[in-house]
């Protein structure tokens, strides 16, 4: 079988260097990933969107590399959007935020800044019109915004790592494999789902279950009736976190819907969703509630400033989401709404990808299936999993 990646014309200049260094260096990183899948040629991509910016998770070296990427005269040719910074730009002291930490994180949103790239800081840029079509491909590095633009905009993206979106960004170009492809686009799982699906936590424990057994498939559900836009992502979120999900369809609601010539088939019923959403939570009264894994909606912002509004919780909580929604959250009056009952609306960043355990934090509160993953690990904390009603108030 031969299977050979061919250039255009103006890629083989790309990779020759005659485009300059940066770019050389993305197509050579491009041409390496190609080679490496059996891609036989690139693809223009509409967008691209960056992982690796909290300087919690990317360190000197990966400051550095940026720095040194952006002196070399690195420019996005394609629109290109951030994920979550470690701390909001603007309130990072009433986060308390180390200030050394701080002082690296501005440095890292420079050199992305230098190359291009809009600051958005989100992981929900679908939330501030960020929206890919449906068949456009596109570079995209969130695992949740990955799950997002395939399964409910149709778009077309691997999971990218944090480089290969930045070489993705700079070139225009992505491989064409994996799911750029329309015949890698099939379930292989069937899930029925046999229980009614009706808060977000809901959607984080059915992701959170059917991620850890989906192995390599997709999975496709059947009999969830309605879904609004924040369920989905939670849902593409949670199995992103536990089973690295890229894709997944809902019948009669994703704009796809394809399955494999034998999928599996299993069951999701209501004893399902109790045991895990019992399994995982800790039943500990948590510290610090933080709503809004993915980023919150303006409508989650203003569902939680309703809950608040008429009653005050029993512990610190943070609303985070993109610092477009926050200004319209504080055009709204909801940012004043929260802080009145002792909350902070967080922009640019998130509970896991901030120095949670450095800030004196223990157990905090989800109702997201990805935190709940990953506050253990990355932040030493013990996770409260429940509706925002329960966890706010326990
Ligand atoms: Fe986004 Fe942070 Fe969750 S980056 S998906 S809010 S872990």
């Amino acid at each position: 079988m031969s299977m050979m990646l061919t250039l255009t014309r103006e890629e083989q200049r790309m990779f020759d260097g005659e485009l300059g260094e940066a770019v050389r260096e993305s197509m050579e990183i491009l041409v390496a990933l190609g080679r490496i899948y059996g891609a036989r040629r690139m693809v223009p991509i509409t967008s691209a969107q960056v992982s690796g910016v909290s300087y919690k998770t990317i360190g000197d070296a990966g400051l550095e590399y940026l720095a040194d990427l952006a002196a070399k005269g690195a420019k996005v040719r394609v629109p290109t959007f951030l994920n979550p910074a470690g701390m909001d730009t603007e309130q990072w002291q009433r986060m308390k935020i180390p200030r050394d930490f701080a002082a690296k994180q501005v440095k890292v949103l420079d050199a992305y800044g230098k190359m291009g790239i809009s600051k958005t800081c989100t992981c929900a840029p679908y939330f501030i019109g960020i929206r890919p079509k449906k068949g456009d491909h596109v570079a995209w590095a969130e695992s949740s915004a990955v799950a997002f633009a395939n399964s409910v905009l149709g778009a077309r993206t691997n999971r990218e790592g944090g480089p290969s979106a930045l070489a993705a960004a700079i070139c225009g170009l992505t491989p064409y494999y994996g799911l750029h492809m329309p015949e890698n686009r099939k379930a292989g799982l069937v899930v029925k789902v046999n229980c009614a699906l009706k808060t977000i936590a809901d959607f984080g424990a059915l992701g959170t279950a059917i991620g850890k057994l989906a192995k390599n498939k997709h999975p496709a559900f059947v009999g969830i009736r309605s879904a609004s836009e924040p369920q989905l992502k939670v849902l593409g979120a949670s199995m992103a976190a536990s089973g690295s999900v890229p894709l997944f369809f809902i019948d009669g609601i994703t704009p796809e819907y394809a399955l494999t010539d034998n999928p599996e088939i299993m069951v999701f019923d209501e004893a399902d969703l109790r045991k895990t959403r019992e399994g995982m939570d800790s039943r500990l009264k948590p510290d610090l509630v933080t709503i809004g894994c993915p980023h919150a909606s303006i409508q989650e912002i203003k569902d939680v400033a309703r809950i608040v509004g008429k009653k005050k919780p029993t512990c610190e909580f943070w609303v985070c989401t993109a610092r477009k929604i926050k200004d319209e959250a504080d055009k709204l009056g909801l940012t004043k709404t929260i802080e009145e009952a002792g909350g902070l609306v967080v922009a640019d960043t998130c509970m896991v990808v901030c120095p949670l355990e450095e800030m004196g934090h223990i157990v905090t509160g989800t109702n997201s299936g990805k935190a709940a993953a990953y506050l253990p690990n990355l932040c030493k904390q013990k996770v409260a999993f429940g509706d925002i009603e329960d966890i706010l108030y326990r």
